[in-house]
């Protein structure tokens, strides 16, 4: 099958394009031909060696896929051949390709009249949203929920879910042109951080009380001004560091100001209780059949252009989400 290769670690331009022997399937796996695989920082950091998990070299790249069964390990009940999924890959078999293999009960059910290319770049987004928000941050309706890094994936998932669920957003970007996306998903309000002061603008939004909930992806100085304009029983949600900066905290600021920083760690709590994802996607699935949610893709590359694509997440400028399209069928 055709693939993209990992044969050294080392920057996206190392990449090769060629042909490798299907992934070997194992009991509790399912086999996917890939349509559509979402490109992700983590894709990156793989690739140079370093992720937490470092697959043997050469292996193929590539973490979250939206595709078709094609055959199901021996002890696998729950997916059928044919069935349309969303999943992450295994093993270093990853979705840069013709065929992938991932753990058959984490993966998902495309939801109806969703396309792959859509969908995937949905699974993680969404469900990394869904998790903060309702599981670890108990959001309520009419709460106020303040989004950093608003125009990525997970920024405008969260925008979405949040607001079908009834909150009030604050969504804050770096740019006007994030700030419009943001808009356009569902936020109430909108800062520019790389030019307004952030922690004057939440207080001033909340009459003096602070955010309920804040979904922080980007750590750094965003986490720190947070910290300091969070309502009395507030979570701040740990989610990423894509400012690259991992921020420290008072013990004190939290006793003085009774919030909680909740941490989220998305995939360890899928593998540990795949029941509950589960019922996360079936709530997420509901919510896009009701029209509530519109994941934006910003665009598609073939599989020999997987390298640009990596190349283009690094960029800031980047909003919504990137997908390869192995097969070229998106339907
Ligand atoms: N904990 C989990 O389970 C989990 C799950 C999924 C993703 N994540 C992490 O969450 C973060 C966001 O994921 P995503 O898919 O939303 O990523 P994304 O689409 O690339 O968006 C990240 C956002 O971070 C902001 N940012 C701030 N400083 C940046 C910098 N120096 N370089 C690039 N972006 C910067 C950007 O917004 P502004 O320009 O507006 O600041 C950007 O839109 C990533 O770090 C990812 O690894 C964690």
């Amino acid at each position: 099958m055709r693939a993209i290769i990992c044969e050294e670690y080392g920057p996206a331009e190392t990449l090769i394009s060629g042909y490798v022997d299907s992934p070997p399937l194992g009991p509790d796996d399912i086999r996917v031909r890939v349509h559509a695989a979402a490109v992700n920082f983590p894709d990156n950091l793989l690739i140079q060696g370093q992720y937490q998990v470092k697959p043997p070299l050469p292996f193929t790249p590539g973490f979250e896929v939206a595709g078709e069964v094609i055959e199901a390990g021996t002890n696998v009940t729950r997916h059928r051949v044919g069935d349309r999924i969303m999943a992450l890959t295994r093993d270093g078999h990853g979705g840069f390709a013709e065929e992938a293999v991932a753990r058959a009960e984490l993966a998902v059910p495309v939801p109806e009249g969703m396309d792959y290319v859509t969908a995937s770049g949905f699974y993680s987004s969404y469900g990394t949203s869904y998790y903060a928000l309702v599981r670890r941050g108990r959001i309520q309706q009419g709460e106020t929920l303040v989004v950093l890094g608003a125009a990525g994936g997970v920024g405008l998932a969260s925008i979405e879910i949040a607001r079908a669920l009834g909150a009030r957003i604050i969504a804050v970007a770096s740019s006007a042109d994030k700030l419009v996306a943001a808009k356009a998903h569902g936020a109430h309000h909108l800062i520019d951080y790389s030019r307004e002061d952030m922690k004057q603008r939440v207080l001033e939004l909340t009459d003096g009380r602070g955010a309920d909930l804040c979904m922080d992806t980007v750590g750094g100085e965003a986490f720190n001004s947070m910290s300091r304009c969070m309502n009395h029983d507030g979570r701040l949600l740990i989610v990423g560091f894509a400012s690259g900066q991992i921020p420290q905290i008072p013990a004190n600021l939290l006793l003085l100001k009774n919030f909680q920083v909740v941490g989220i760690f998305w995939w360890p709590a899928v593998q540990r209780d795949p029941a509950q994802h589960q019922a996360s996607f079936t709530q997420l699935s509901d919510m896009y059949r009701a029209g509530k949610l519109e994941p934006l893709i910003s665009k598609t590359y073939p599989l020999e252009q997987t390298p640009e694509a990596l190349k283009a997440i690094l960029s800031r400028s980047l909003i919504g989400k990137l997908v390869i399209t192995p097969t070229g069928d998106l339907h």
